[in-house]
């Protein structure tokens, strides 16, 4: 397989008068005028349970996309059976025959399927058009790229000898694989059922709740693409049933995306009961973030400005890379104050099918009551902090949250140190003399280590910064906002309390979904 090219080439605009969001604007107003019911989906069987939940659109309160039936016991149970069921024929596949599926998903999702789901995402994630389109295109480009390093994998082999023939028989791990996947990215929930199954896996699939709705389309496409049943079951179900499929004895792997606490409690389960596993499983996680943006005082200010807006706000702050800190030079706060200000306060936001919207709603309530508490927080101590702009929030019609920007007088505090997963980022002030010191402060005040970017013009204050900043961010960026990886070029993933690094993106998390066979024949 040769290396493809990324669809962000193909990326459409959805300007106005335009074909593309006329056809666009058809899908948005066939999604509100039905609700669908959506099955758990096993070995191909469509199971519509008594557990159902209403799954609505973050911006309009009174849209309910779909009622979402959910996994019980039995079902778990049934998946766990079906998962290992399907894993010999599956894994006996030549990889060719695998990843050709996930390829043909792409060409659906980037070609008939690409309105539909953009509109899907739009409603169930609250992104505005450009948010959704990027989204959809890093699936297009995980199933394209993880394709052509999964070919990449198989063709590394051991050194030969006279009178040897050595191999590597890369296996599928033995057991099934449990995906439990994020609200806040479309991609990232398709790409972690999809890449352990590339690599000859069966999986089970817990999708957040939240987006079951756009997830969904997921399963249909990759039906469509010709995955064969029981390869990915989708099996949304409550979090208080995980143990069924946690502690089963051929649990062989875990690919997550979500909280630190709730990675922690998986990581205790298999913990306690690491004894009864038929192998170790690997733990693959992405959890938090504390992300920022380092301005040095030889920082260009549209530049680091319009970084930190886009950062911080492009969908609502709920990207695990978004900016959530800013160190900023007492010598360039006035301008930087005035240029956030005055850009701000031309951002609308508001429901994201009024195209004019840059920002939607946060998923949920929780989310919601989340971001409020640390707007109320910040109010409550005055003496630490000061609102440069925002502060207001409404959830009559829709989880509503403006963007906020919040100075802070100590660089230790709650908000600068505490993920909050919303539009709300905050900014210290450092003086100018101090460059080294915060540097350091900033590599390590917060437990996390995601994304971060340093915004200077001096190559001395540069490579300084490189060097300080080792283990606050996987993903660090010079003179860009830490946002907006992009698949074989920025591999994605940071470590410390922020997972385990796997670079998702990249050969390095296909590499987790294979154990490896040694073989040595004397000749
Ligand atoms: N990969 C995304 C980004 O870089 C975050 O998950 O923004």
């Amino acid at each position: 397989i040769s290396k493809p090219v990324s669809e962000m080439r193909n990326i459409i605009t959805y300007s106005e008068g335009s074909k593309e969001r006329e056809q666009l604007v058809r899908e948005i107003n066939a999604i509100k005028t039905q609700t669908i019911d959506i099955p758990v989906v096993i070995g191909g069987e469509e199971i519509f349970t008594d557990d159902v939940v209403e799954i609505r659109s973050p911006h309009d309160h009174n849209l309910v996309l779909a009622r979402a039936h959910l996994a019980g016991e039995r079902e778990l149970k049934k998946a766990i059976e079906v998962s290992l069921n399907s894993h010999e024929q599956w894994a006996e596949l030549d990889w060719y025959h695998r990843v050709s599926i996930f390829m043909k998903a792409a060409e659906l999702l980037s070609g008939p399927e690409r309105f539909k789901t953009i509109a899907a995402i739009m409603m169930n994630h609250s992104k505005n058009p450009f948010e959704a389109e990027i989204d959809l295109i890093e699936l297009c480009d995980f199933y394209r790229f993880n394709a052509y390093y999964a070919n990449f994998i198989y063709e590394q082999q051991p050194d030969q000898e006279t009178g040897e023939l050595n191999r590597l028989d890369y296996r599928p791990l033995e057991g099934f694989v449990c995906a439990i996947t994020p609200f806040n990215f479309f991609s990232i929930a398709g790409n972690l059922p999809s890449s352990p199954a590339m690599m000859g896996n069966t999986v089970i699939w817990k999708p957040a709740t939240s987006t079951i709705f756009s997830n969904y389309h997921i399963v249909r496409v990759l039906e469509k693409a010709g995955l064969p049943e029981g390869i990915i079951n989708f099996v949304p179900f409550r979090s208080k049933n995980a143990h069924i499929l946690l502690k089963n004895s051929n649990l062989a792997g875990i690919h997550f995306t979500g909280s630190y606490e709730t990675f922690i409690d998986i990581w205790k389960t298999v913990g306690e009961n690491i004894v009864n596993y038929k192998n170790f499983p690997k733990l693959v996680g992405e959890t938090g973030g504390k992300d920022f943006i380092f301005v040095h005082k030889s920082a260009e200010i549209e530049e680091a400005g319009t970084s930190i807006i886009r950062g911080a706000f492009e969908s609502q702050g709920q990207k695990c890379s978004a900016v959530s800190r800013v160190y900023v030079p007492e010598s360039f706060w006035p301008d930087l104050r005035n240029f956030l200000v005055e850009k701000l306060s031309k951002i609308k936001y508001g429901p994201v099918d009024d195209f004019e919207n840059f920002m939607g709603a946060v998923i949920d309530q929780s989310a919601y009551k989340r971001a409020v508490s640390y707007i109320e927080y910040a109010r409550e101590h005055q003496d630490e902090y000061e609102f440069i702009y925002g502060g207001n929030f409404d959830d009559s019609k829709g989880w509503f949250i403006q963007p906020t920007v919040i100075k802070t007088s100590n660089p230790r505090g709650k908000l600068m140190v505490e993920e909050i997963f919303a539009p709300i980022v905050t900014v210290y002030v450092y003086s100018d003399d101090d460059y080294e010191e915060t540097l350091k402060l900033c590599e390590n005040s917060t437990p996390f280590g995601l994304t971060g970017a340093i915004f200077s013009k001096d190559r001395y204050a540069i490579a300084l910064a490189e060097k300080i900043l080792r283990y606050a961010a996987g993903n660090f960026y010079i003179n860009d906002k830490p946002t907006g990886a992009i698949v074989s070029r920025q591999p994605f993933g940071g470590a410390r309390a922020s997972g385990t690094n796997d670079k998702a993106g990249s050969w390095i998390n296909l590499l987790r979904w294979i154990t490896p066979r040694t073989i040595k024949e004397n000749l």
